[in-house]
């Protein structure tokens, strides 16, 4: 039989600093921030399903992030670096044009574990904006499926911290944070298809040239490319999940009701739930299920009905609008995909970080919740502008909520403290914080960036 593989353990790193854009309690109470942008609080809560953003501290950066993450993995799983085959970083707001994050995360790792104790570990840095995750994965699980991994493990972490300019309607859908995932033979958690579902095209839809710290965003143009890229994803995974017999859907029955729990890419929730009401679209034409939502709210608006693209837009976005809110949409997304974008709603949009991060808080939820998943199949769906999809599916394996239980994610959204808005300013333009001081937050048993000289020397340390 083919040795499985897949996620043993996932450490989520969340910075201890947020930005409430709304509030939870109180969600027609301005905050400083809706007050500052004279914007409506419901729109950050309920339109784009954000209350708080994650904000890096002036001693933060993705490599920092990155490392925290991977330390905790090591340490709760007790593992040997000589054991350790490879730790490869996804990022799109890396610290040096050639240098990649897996060197500085060698660097402090080493501090820790001894010079020299991961000389035979690889890393590398993938990037193509949030997708990289899904490459960096797919490179260690088809590393170990060929057989290379020898009871050695790998780590996959991803790191990001998201940003646009100030005053921008991107401003709010901003985050930051770090997920790493320990890759591993018979893994205790999920263990993956081979099969991997793809769609790419070259895209202008969200890019951050190298002159810029902020990212340049065609909003509304950003969020058809990720429907479009991700229906084309799970369509390709279909076509193989199918030729490969993982799953054969019977009369009346969708491909998707063979799926349970999902994560996706999360820039803000609403986008992962429209992403999904979008797919199930995509799956239920055609079924009888689908005479019964139709019979509700009518037929799919059609594009050629309309004189202007502008007329089918907003037609196609209330009909979302009615699909989401009936019952059968309701159940599914309550039950296979809500609980994990608490962390987006709590965190904001942490790129690269995203999905996996939302995967880690759905995992825990479920578990905690006690929801019995032993041998279900799951999916992942990623987006990365620019654009490419990907898709992948893993079956949850025995005693998987014994290992999820132990995250600890849920515990560390509340270790957080509030930013004010003059805070949140400075850091997000790297200026002077209020009474000169040096940092938000005391720095607690992490890693941490000392500072950069003009050359580019970066210097990082731990502090106990
Ligand atoms: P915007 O102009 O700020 O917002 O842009 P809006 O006016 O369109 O409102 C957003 C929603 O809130 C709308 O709902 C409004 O109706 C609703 P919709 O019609 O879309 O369903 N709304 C309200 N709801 C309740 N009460 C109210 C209220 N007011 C309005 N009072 C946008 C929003 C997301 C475009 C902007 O924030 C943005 O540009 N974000 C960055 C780009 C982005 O996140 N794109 C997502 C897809 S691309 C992607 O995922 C890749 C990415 O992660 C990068 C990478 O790959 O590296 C971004």
């Amino acid at each position: 039989m083919k040795t499985l593989v897949g996620i043993d353990d996932i450490a989520v790193y969340v910075p201890r600093l947020y930005l409430e854009l709304a509030s939870e309690e109180h969600p027609e109470k301005p905050t400083e921030f809706s007050r500052a942008r004279e914007s409506d609080p419901a729109k950050y809560l309920h339109g784009i399903g954000i209350a708080k953003m994650s904000i890096p501290d002036t001693y933060q950066d993705s490599s920092v992030l990155a490392t925290n993450a991977i330390f905790e993995l090591i340490e709760r799983n007790n593992l040997s670096p000589a054991n350790i085959a490879r730790i490869d970083i996804a990022t799109e707001t890396g610290v040096d044009e050639s240098k990649p994050v897996a060197a500085y995360v060698h660097g402090m790792l080493e501090q820790k574990y001894g010079k020299g104790a991961f000389k035979k570990t690889s890393g590398v840095e993938y990037k193509f904006a949030c997708v990289s995750t899904a490459d960096a994965l797919e490179s260690s699980l088809d590393w170990a499926w060929a057989g290379r991994a020898n009871g050695r493990s790998s780590i996959v972490c991803s790191t990001d911290i998201a940003k646009y300019p100030l005053n921008t309607p991107g401003e709010s859908t901003q985050g930051a944070g770090a997920v790493a995932l320990l890759v591993r033979e018979e893994p205790r958690l999920l263990s993956f298809d081979n099969v991997i579902g793809t769609y790419m095209e070259d895209e202008d839809d969200f890019w951050r040239p190298l002159f810029s710290t902020t990212a340049v965003v065609h909003g509304k143009h950003s969020e058809k490319c990720y429907l479009k890229a991700m229906e084309g994803a799970v369509d390709h995974w279909a076509e193989q999940a199918e030729a490969a017999k993982l799953i054969k859907a019977g009369p009346g029955e969708s491909l998707v009701d063979h799926v349970g729990p999902m994560s996706f890419h999360v820039p803000y929730p609403k986008m992962a739930e429209k992403g999904f009401a979008y797919l199930l679209r995509h799956f239920w034409r055609g079924l009888p299920r689908w005479t019964e939502v139709t019979r509700k709210i009518g037929d799919e608006p059609k594009a050629l009905s309309f004189k202007k693209r502008e007329e089918f837009e907003k037609a196609e976005s209330e009909y979302m609008r009615h699909f989401m809110e009936t019952p059968q949409f309701q159940k599914e997304y309550l039950d296979k995909v809500a609980d994990g974008l608490i962390h987006a709603r709590e965190s904001g949009n942490s790129y690269s970080a995203s999905e996996k991060s939302c995967l880690s808080m759905l995992l825990e939820t479920k578990a905690r919740k006690g929801v019995d998943l032993a041998g279900r199949r799951g999916g992942s769906g990623n987006y990365g502008s620019g654009s490419k999809a990907k898709v992948s599916s893993w079956v949850f394996q025995e005693g998987w909520n014994e290992v999820a239980k132990k995250f600890g994610h849920s515990e560390k959204l509340q270790h957080r403290r509030p930013v004010s808005l003059i805070e949140y300013e400075a850091l997000h333009e790297a200026g002077p914080l209020p009474d000169g001081r040096k940092f938000v937050a005391e720095p607690e048993n992490e890693f941490v960036l000392i500072d950069v000289t003009p050359q580019g020397y970066r210097h990082y340390k731990f502090t106990d």
